[in-house]
């Protein structure tokens, strides 16, 4: 009877959600563009836009110089990684997206409340659900964002550079780390390994320090533990061991050191010193986390930048393709072309680093949905997800509104690909119309994906595009915006005033 109640209730207020006019529209995605392939005509616009980024970085310098009191915004290069190219041979390149796939599958599910008992005893009485086979639990490489900061001071007198380290921003953690010298097992990187020993501003973090046991707990879920570096008493280090969900690890030595982002430079930043890595980091030297709580960037920043980042995720996935990064809450930085409409930051304690939103609402190409899913439960924003997870009553009211729209144009299906089950043949077409997912949030705000984060390129030749995202298993699951259909779009992260905004903007800066 309860459960009946709350379903009608449930429904009675997706209806209502219905009501309100969801704006919606549908794009003409050029295929070719959203694999990165781009004509002599995007590159001279690259050019200028290249030429108008330096300006931006030079107009901001000027406001840091003029208002210390001011809170400063630093606009960093955000880059697609194209240390491996997605493979042209057909074969390969479906190799290399299927493990893509997986690993953000793996990252997916880590996200997910522990509770396998149950979830076999459910899985064994439920049928059409399908559970992808996890692998190595190893992350994906190119389909994560980057950024590259300077760490470390030179030796005193000397005045040697600091390293310059290319590390992924995900949202989804909050301890940084790189990997460093002496590394009992690194992966390869393309950067020189951190030597901390170059370094004269470095120094280990001991481990009778707050940073060592709270900040560390909150962080990565388990406090440092003490070690001597053999010097004897009174010198003992910090270790931390952060273990992703998906298998992935760094353990190493929590470390203090200055560290420069986009020209603005911070003392004494606490972060891993990796001496034992291991996942799929790609050819990065680490991560940098911009979770909620202490040890992230935006809290150990929080000072000077006010707890607020944001960044616009480009499309283009060719090397050069750059978007932004910005510490501090200066709009000025943006160049979005919508106001920014923000909704509820949610805060869940039992996943201290995490961003949830509410989603009230959906439309599919104007039409809006109606499904149970939504507003039921919290969703979780992150930029190391790649393919967004949706609730399966959700997944399947936006599939069926975009298997109208977009079908209707008579384009052959083709079969599923890893997490992805909506496919189709667009062979020859060069351009096609492409119904946009609107989400309405919490608060009044909507979100339309843009036409590049509707649509996953398996193949090339346009034989093989999927519908870019993916069903999760169990309706109580925790559903997750990934950064595939976070791409154009100015995602502003307001942790002190909890508040997380939106804005359309054309993030391919470069
Ligand atoms: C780091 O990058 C900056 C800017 O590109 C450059 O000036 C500097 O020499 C680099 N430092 C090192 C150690 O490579
Ligand atoms: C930590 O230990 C060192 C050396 O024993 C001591 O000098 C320092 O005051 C201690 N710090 C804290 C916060 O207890
Ligand atoms: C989401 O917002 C709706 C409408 O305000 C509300 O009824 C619902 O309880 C919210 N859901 C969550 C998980 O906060």
């Amino acid at each position: 009877m309860a459960a009946a109640a709350r379903l009608l209730l449930l429904r009675v207020l997706a209806l209502l959600a219905a009501a309100q006019a969801v704006v919606g529209k549908s794009a003409v995605l050029s295929l070719r563009e959203l694999d990165g392939r781009r004509g002599a005509a995007t590159e001279t616009r690259s050019r200028s836009s290249r030429y108008a980024d330096a300006k931006l970085a030079e107009m901001l310098g000027e406001h840091k110089k003029a208002g210390a009191a001011r809170r400063a915004t630093t606009v960093l290069e955000l880059k697609r990684h194209s240390l491996i190219a997605i493979p042209d041979d057909p074969a390969a390149r479906d190799r290399y997206l299927r493990r893509l796939l997986a690993a953000d599958e793996s990252r997916a599910n880590s996200f997910q409340l522990r509770d396998d008992n149950d979830r076999a005893a459910a899985a064994a009485t439920r049928s059409g659900s399908a559970e992808v086979p996890l692998t190595s639990g190893i992350r994906f490489q190119t389909l994560n964002y980057v950024t590259t900061i300077a760490l470390g001071g030179g030796s005193s007198g000397f005045g040697s550079p600091a390293a310059n380290l290319t590390v992924i921003v995900d949202t989804g953690s909050d301890l940084t780390w790189v990997q460093c010298k002496p590394c009992s097992a690194c992966y390869a990187q393309r950067d020189p390994l951190f030597d901390p020993a170059g370094s004269a501003t470095y120094a280990a973090v001991r481990c009778n320090a707050s940073a060592c046991a709270a900040s560390l707990k909150a962080a990565t879920g388990t406090p440092g533990s003490c070690g001597t570096t053999g010097g004897g008493g009174g010198n003992e280090r910090c270790y931390y061991a952060l273990a992703y969900g998906d298998g992935s690890f760094s353990r190493g030595v929590l470390a203090t050191d200055t560290v420069a982002l986009g020209g603005a430079s911070l003392d004494g930043f606490v972060f891993g010193c990796g001496l034992s890595n291991r996942g799929l980091f790609g050819g990065t030297a680490g991560l940098m986390g911009f979770g909620r709580t202490e040890l992230s960037l935006v809290s150990q920043t929080a000072s000077r930048y006010g707890g607020i980042f944001s960044y616009c995720l480009p499309a283009v996935t060719s090397g050069d393709a750059s978007g932004s990064l910005s510490l501090g809450g200066d709009a000025s930085s943006y160049r979005n072309t919508t106001p920014v409409a923000y909704t509820r930051m949610i805060a869940d304690p039992a996943q201290p680093p995490f961003y949830f939103l509410n989603i009230t609402g959906a439309a599919v190409g104007g039409t809006t949905l109606a499904a149970q899913g939504l507003g039921a439960t919290n969703v979780l924003i992150d930029s190391g997800t790649v393919i967004t997870r949706l609730a399966p009553s959700v997944y399947r009211a936006v599939r069926a509104e975009f298997t109208r729209q977009f079908g209707a144009a008579g384009y052959p299906t083709a079969p599923g690909f890893s997490i992805l089950d909506t496919c189709y043949d667009l062979t020859g077409h060069d351009e096609v119309k492409v119904p946009l997912l609107t989400l309405r949030l919490e608060g009044g705000a909507d979100v339309t994906v843009d036409a590049a984060g509707m649509l996953f390129v398996v193949r090339k030749d346009g034989s093989q595009v999927c519908l870019a995202m993916a069903s999760l298993s169990y309706e109580d699951q925790t559903p997750i915006i990934g950064n595939y259909q976070q791409k154009n779009k100015r995602v502003v992260y307001d942790t002190v005033g909890s508040r997380l905004g939106f804005a359309d903007e054309d993030c391919n800066y470069v």
